[in-house]
């Protein structure tokens, strides 16, 4: 297959607002999600985040502490992680409280349906170039190769990856994204190559070393493995189905990660929101990787 097996329209939904707590009929909303769990990418192009004058001096890599990708904020310890400078900790934890704020009225107003499901919150400020990682880490954190998400510490046992991104760079530099083919394609591309047998054993003892947060499951061994296939295969990142997007500054867009292969190409300077949200809370949980896989291994994963 080739980039242009797939079309624009069926990887992107552009939706006009401008406001993160604009009202939302129940159509729109209803469609906003559909949108979502079948894979796309909701573009709001006009959907901004300003930032003040002492925010914008915020925006240098040198502010990321050095043994850290980018700076993080717990919203519900109010924790920041990853400030090299002590003195600019308050601003930092104040921008990233606001944004936090702000997902959350995005989330209500315009995904209604999983107000009340979404939880474990966790924001990030990034600020290095995307190329970064390209040159200076293993190909498995290189994501600038297309990818589904899957975290190695954190199992998640079928629960979805509901991100927000928005483009704060000041410069007017796009973020340009590389997104691939629907969830159910690609798990039938890669699932004979994946070592389908899961060890039980062997997830105790990575849980009881304290390399993962909690015991692993079926699913998430399936997951990672999909998402070190997809990124070791330079012909499929190469020749497989994906579409290029360029995601302006004022923009931003919402995706499942898990579901919706994605690659960072370039860019600079980004506000990340992440919620996780049980399967359960979809409008149609059939879309869900968790669901997905088990229909095509014919076996429950969790
Ligand atoms: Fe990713």
């Amino acid at each position: 297959m080739s980039e242009h097996s797939l079309s624009y329209d069926t990887v992107i939904c552009s939706l006009n607002r401008q406001r993160w707590d604009e009202p939302t009929n129940d159509t729109e909303a209803t469609e906003a999600m559909a949108a979502l769990e079948q894979g796309k990418v909701l573009f709001l192009p006009e959907l901004a985040f300003s930032l003040s004058e002492e925010e914008l001096s915020l925006l240098t890599p040198e502010l990321v502490d050095p043994k850290r990708k980018n700076i993080s904020f717990n919203a519900q310890n109010g924790k920041v992680q990853g400030v090299a400078q002590d003195d600019k900790l308050p601003a930092v934890q104040t921008l990233l409280q606001r944004h936090h704020q702000s997902a959350v009225q995005l989330v209500n107003s315009l995904l209604p349906g999983y107000q009340s499901a979404v939880h474990s919150p966790a924001n990030t400020l990034r600020l290095h170039p995307v190329t970064t990682w390209r040159d200076s880490t293993s190909w498995r954190k290189d994501d600038t190769r297309l990818h589904v998400d899957a975290f190695p510490s954190r199992p998640n046992y079928g629960e979805r990856i509901l991100r927000i991104f928005t483009n704060i760079n000041p410069q007017g530099e796009n973020r340009c994204w590389r997104v691939g083919e629907p969830f159910p394609t690609l798990a039938q591309r890669f699932l004979p190559r994946l070592n389908k047998r899961f060890s039980p054993l062997s997830s105790w003892l990575q849980n009881r070393l304290g390399i993962t947060k909690r015991y692993r499951s079926h699913y998430d061994h399936l997951m990672l493995q999909l998402h070190d296939a997809m990124k070791s295969d330079m012909d499929y990142q190469k020749n497989g189905p994906q579409v290029a997007l360029e995601l302006p500054p004022g923009s931003s867009w919402i995706c499942f990660s898990d579901q919706t292969p994605h690659a960072a190409m370039s860019g600079q300077f980004m506000l990340e929101q992440t919620f996780l949200l049980p399967a359960a809370a979809m409008q149609n949980p059939d879309h869900a990787p968790l669901n997905v896989l088990q229909r095509l291994l014919q076996r429950p994963l969790i």
